[in-house]
């Protein structure tokens, strides 16, 4: 079972990046999700990995066979990857039977050798199996419900036992209930099969629960490549956090300046006070250093690369994200960012860190309560500030009612707002 890795690849189209210097290892046996907004460049990284995009420059190895090197000029056909697809539009042939629709592809296997009429039977017989459409096999597609077809499609690709297996959105096209009960399928086939998966969504609750790494890309870059709860956790900057959770992150503005214990004093909301303290050892002073040295470094290789012959400047230019805050009443986000300092940052707290309790440390008026059952998503109004909790159980808040609230735990993050980058997680305090 292989191993893919891709070395700088880039595609572009004139002076648009669909994919910029794209760098991943995906493990063997790994379930990776490319995961990012519409037009970041997902199905462009997939496509390039099968073979039926050409990339401009990079190289792009699968196993031990190096598929595509722009430098050397190799470029393997599709067909000779060893690998399988499904696709967002799986259509099935509407004449053929469901058996007819699996056999179809391995009758059309020549290489070592033409399979037998036994093979092929057994071999449909075992992946219909393990999709559970073993009792359809001689209907026509018609005959069947929108997820049997669906997984009449996965066990059409799976019967020639690709090793790697890409999905581009196959879920996309099912009712919410029947996605989850594909997801889990998915997973299950995932393990049976000992196959490298590769699936490509924009549904983060689906790369959340699906992969064993997320590979999060925006505007053809690459954001961060993690564990899921690594992404969740400790996103690496403002788009990260802003894109993956649902109900979104809260971000909160502070400014304020390191004590000598470590902590860092801020004031948030409004003219509140407030501590963070830091997980583990840090000196934001190093901390800037370190990133300014590394941002003059890529500035440094940027413009080494620009002096080289045939280098086309990228028009869809890189920007930093734009973080939103909630208030009550939004104008006052005026777009301004002014000048910012060492001691603008910006505080991430997850939903389920907003803790309500009659002795919280800050006042709050309840803004709007959602209970779905298990949980109830709350916003508290905080001033002019809105702030998404989540309270587990299903209890029942009166808009307009008062309630106390503190921040749980020391995952809260703490983000610098000059480079939009992640500096550590802590706590934060009300004083
Ligand atoms: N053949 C093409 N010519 C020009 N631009 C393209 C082409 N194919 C894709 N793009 C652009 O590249 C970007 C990435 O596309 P794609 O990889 O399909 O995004 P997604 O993440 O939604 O799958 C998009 O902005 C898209 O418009
Ligand atoms: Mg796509």
């Amino acid at each position: 079972m292989p191993r893919i890795e891709l070395t700088h690849v880039t595609k572009r189209w004139d002076k648009f990046y669909g994919v910029d210097d794209l760098n991943l290892v995906i493990e063997d046996n790994a379930f990776v999700t490319l995961l990012g907004p519409s037009g970041c460049g997902k199905t462009t990284t997939l496509r390039m990995i099968a073979g039926l995009e050409t990339p401009t420059s990079g190289k792009i190895t699968i196993g031990d066979q190096v598929v595509f090197d722009s430098e050397s000029g190799i470029n393997v056909p599709p067909n000779k990857r060893k690998v399988g697809f499904l696709f967002q539009n799986y259509a099935l042939w509407p004449n053929m039977t469901v058996y007819q629709n699996i056999s179809f592809g391995l009758t059309n296997i020549k290489e070592p050798r033409k399979l037998t009429k036994q093979e092929i039977d057994d071999i449909v017989h075992r992946v219909a199996k393990v999709v559970h459409i073993s009792a359809f096999l001689d209907r026509y597609p018609a005959e069947l419900s929108g997820g049997q077809q669906q997984r009449v499609a996965i066990a059409r690709t799976l019967a020639p036992e690709p090793s790697v297996l890409f999905m581009d959105e196959p879920l996309s096209n099912l009712d919410a209930k029947l996605r989850l009960e594909m997801r889990s399928e998915l997973q299950r086939l995932h393990l049976e099969t000992g196959s490298t998966f590769v699936y490509v969504t924009h549904d983060q609750m689906e790369a959340m629960t699906l992969a064993t790494k997320i590979c999060l890309m925006e505007n053809g870059v690459l954001q961060q490549y993690d564990a899921p709860l690594t992404v969740y956790g400790q996103p690496n900057n403002l788009f990260v956090a802003d894109f993956v959770g649902n109900p979104a992150i809260n971000f909160i503005e502070a400014k304020g300046a390191q004590n000598a214990d470590g902590t860092v004093d801020v004031t948030i909301l409004d003219g509140r006070k407030a501590t963070f303290t830091p997980k583990g050892s840090l000196s934001l002073k190093e901390w800037y250093a370190q990133a300014d040295a590394a941002a003059a470094e890529k500035e440094r290789l940027h413009a080494e690369k620009a002096a080289r012959k045939g280098y086309v400047e990228k028009s869809n230019k890189d920007t930093v994200f734009r973080y939103h805050v909630a208030r009550v009443d939004d104008e006052e986000d005026t777009g301004e960012e002014g000048t910012l300092t060492d001691e603008d940052l910006v505080i991430g707290v997850r939903p389920e860190f907003l803790e309500l309790s009659e002795n919280g440390a800050m006042e709050g008026e309840i803004y709007s309560a959602m209970p779905t059952g298990m949980e109830t998503t709350v916003k508290v109004r905080v001033g002019n500030f809105l702030l998404t909790g989540v309270v587990f159980g299903g209890v029942l808040y009166q808009i307009g009612q008062k309630v106390r609230l503190d921040f749980r735990g020391d995952d809260v993050v703490l983000f610098s707002r000059r480079n939009g980058r992640i500096i550590t997680q802590g706590s934060l305090r009300i004083q």
